[in-house]
């Protein structure tokens, strides 16, 4: 079996998702269920007798010595993470709680698991850390994409709390030879995102009528990945990765965020004409964010000739596939926008403590 941290997050859950659709093989989710994190986002394997979850934390190591010695993984895939720049500038305690020392509570504990375990099993066992490309720091417009070699030179609270991490798996590898993997990966969107992210914000405030804000001049560019091909990246970096090795992982998708937001009006024009106008009559510039990194770009070459991955989904298809999901599910984004979720954690998880449950 495998064992995944933040499993109830966007990625996280995609990724739980995809594996059970793919593999016979049991996964145990391990999240501390934060405002990110969702389990009606996994609903539909919640009875399915290969998903187990447990409500805790990555920086309790008691927690995760238990699980390790319980249900002994052949692999741990750290998805966990508090993840939202904007939320890092306003305060980042929680960031280099989780991000850093999670991920540092995370080694210790796979480590002392790993260096127990019979030969074969530990020959076999892998550490894989989902990490971004903000830890490369920001492009010029002429630059060229970040490579796996490129000097980290993290901007926000944020980056430099993945920054930390990733060093910290690097020098686990190096010091104890750890079989970790890295990979950095790009601007994901899909479907279970949560709306404070840029696509999701924009599609949900564009069906309320709502001002769509674009940050400064909207031509800061990223590079954008359909979740469902980093989820089949993260397979492949695991099944067939080098250990120690990094794999950036990206879709050759760059686009400035005005044009994001210009494609979804545009599909939203098409699928739920507005009343008053087409949608890109909301946009409404807003002053920029300190330090907005002006442009990401993913240089992918690697995991292309090395595990012959190759990102599927154009922007132009998975962006359509994504605002269909949305309007397809107005009971997630209900609940998500009203709370309601929050609250039935709270009933669930509160009294209960960490806790596993198979199925629950
Ligand atoms: N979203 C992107 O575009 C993107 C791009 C590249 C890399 N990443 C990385 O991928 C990973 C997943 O990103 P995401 O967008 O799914 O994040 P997310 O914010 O949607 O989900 C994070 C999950 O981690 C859980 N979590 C937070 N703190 C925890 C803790 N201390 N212990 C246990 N669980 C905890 C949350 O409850 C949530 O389920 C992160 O490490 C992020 O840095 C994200």
């Amino acid at each position: 079996m495998i064992l995944v941290t933040g499993g109830a997050g966007f990625i996280g859950s995609n990724f739980i998702l995809d594996w059970l659709a793919q593999s016979a093989e049991p996964v145990l989710n391990l999240d501390k269920l934060t405002y990110a994190g969702n389990p009606a986002n996994l609903a539909s394997v919640q009875d399915d007798p290969r998903y187990r979850f447990a409500h805790g934390d990555i920086c309790d190591r008691g927690l995760l010595e238990r699980l390790l010695a319980g249900q002994r993984p052949r692999a741990l895939l750290n998805f966990a993470a508090e993840s939202h720049v904007d939320r890092s500038l306003h305060g980042a305690d929680d960031f280099v709680r989780t991000n850093v020392v999670g991920t540092f509570s995370l080694l210790e504990e796979a480590r002392a698991y790993w260096q127990a375990l019979p030969a074969p099993e530990r020959e076999r066992f892998r550490f894989l850390h989902v990490s971004t490309d903000e830890v490369y720091g920001s492009l010029g417009p002429d630059d060229p994409a970040f490579t796996e070699t490129t000097a980290y030179a993290p901007n926000s609270p944020y980056a430099a709390s993945k920054a930390a991490s990733d060093h910290l798996v690097r020098a686990c590898h190096h010091s104890y030879g750890l079989p970790t993997l890295t990979t950095n990966c790009s601007n994901n969107y899909g479907a279970y995102q949560f709306p404070e992210k840029l696509i999701p914000l924009t599609i949900l405030n564009a069906l309320e009528g709502r001002p769509l804000p674009v940050y400064g001049d909207g031509r800061n560019v990223r590079d954008w990945l359909h979740v469902a091909d980093h989820c089949r990246a993260l397979r492949e970096v695991l099944e067939r990765g080098r250990p120690g090795e990094v794999y950036n992982v990206g879709g050759r998708s760059e686009l400035p965020n005005i044009e994001v937001v210009r494609a979804i009006c545009a599909l939203l024009d098409e699928l739920r004409p507005r009343t008053g106008g087409p949608h890109a009559a909301l946009i409404t510039f807003v002053k920029d964010r300190p330090g907005h990194d002006r442009r990401y770009a993913i240089d992918c070459g690697k995991i292309e000739r090395e595990l012959g991955w190759r990102a599927r989904e154009s922007f132009d298809s998975g962006l359509a596939r994504t605002v269909r999901w949305y309007l397809e599910h107005p009971e997630w984004v209900r609940a998500v926008q009203t709370g309601e979720y929050q609250q039935w954690i709270a009933a669930n998880y509160a009294q209960r403590g960490a806790e596993l449950g198979a199925n629950s």
